[in-house]
């Protein structure tokens, strides 16, 4: 796939065949994606692959979690959106649920998605991406992180899969932990679900919203 196509069709996957992806492909994919650049070359990124009944013990246990009324733990957070931040977050929102046929109302089906994050949207594999808590959690080491979660999604188009970056999944490290011994010395940064798209799945028809170049760009000097 060219790689202008790649980004301009990359989109976030939120239903999966059941279908398990073989792992010589997750394993390619990594080796494609550790071509990711770094500050100063660090390449803080650590990865851990769930799949199977590892996976499946995670989504249970982090439902588990919710049901009982634990509250999330993320090891990364952010300040609540406000403004334009937060107006963008309810179109995504509204967007979603529209194409899922939930109304706004509609306690329980709301409920119902947010679980689905929990469980990785049923996608048949996971990258966990972690980093050392040495590290500072700096903008610098994030931003590595963040370049390597894009280089993952846009290589896995080549083998027909779809991904959904997420921070659902790791909404309860212990429950993480618990399944895949990620040490406590590792900050749980980001995971990407991960498999081959269900396009039937209503919400997998999304097509985001983006601002427009003009909006966020400022030329200065001249040609
Ligand atoms: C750091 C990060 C965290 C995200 N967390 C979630 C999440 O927890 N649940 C979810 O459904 N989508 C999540 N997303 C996907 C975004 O909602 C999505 O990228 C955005 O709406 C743009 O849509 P697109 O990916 O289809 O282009 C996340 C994306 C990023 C980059």
């Amino acid at each position: 796939m060219d790689i202008i196509d790649a980004i301009r069709s990359r989109k976030s996957i939120r239903g999966y065949k059941p279908d398990p992806v073989p792992k010589e492909i997750l394993r390619e994919i990594l080796d494609i994606a550790i071509r990711t650049p770094s500050t100063l070359n660090a390449q803080p990124w650590e990865i851990t692959v769930v799949s199977g009944e590892v996976l499946d013990n995670i989504r249970w246990g982090n439902i588990e979690m919710l049901n009982s009324g634990a509250t999330p733990e993320p090891e990364t957070t952010s300040k609540p959106f406000e403004g334009k931040y937060r107006q963008r977050q309810v179109e995504l929102a509204i967007q979603i649920f529209n194409l899922m046929g939930i109304a706004r109302e509609d306690k329980e089906k709301r409920a119902e998605w947010m679980q689905r994050g929990l469980r990785f949207f049923d996608a048949p594999a996971a990258f966990i991406l972690s980093m050392d808590k040495s590290l500072d959690e700096s903008t610098l080491n994030l931003l590595d992180i963040g370049a390597m979660t894009q280089t993952i999604c846009l290589a896995a188009l080549h083998y027909g899969l779809g991904t959904c970056i997420n921070d659902q999944g790791i909404m309860f490290p212990e429950v993480v932990r618990r399944f895949t011994h990620i040490p406590e010395s590792k900050r749980m940064v980001i995971c990407i679900a991960i498999g081959y798209p269900d396009w039937d799945f209503p919400a997998n028809k999304l097509e985001s919203k983006r601002e427009p170049v003009d909006n966020i760009v400022t030329w200065c000097g001249g040609a």
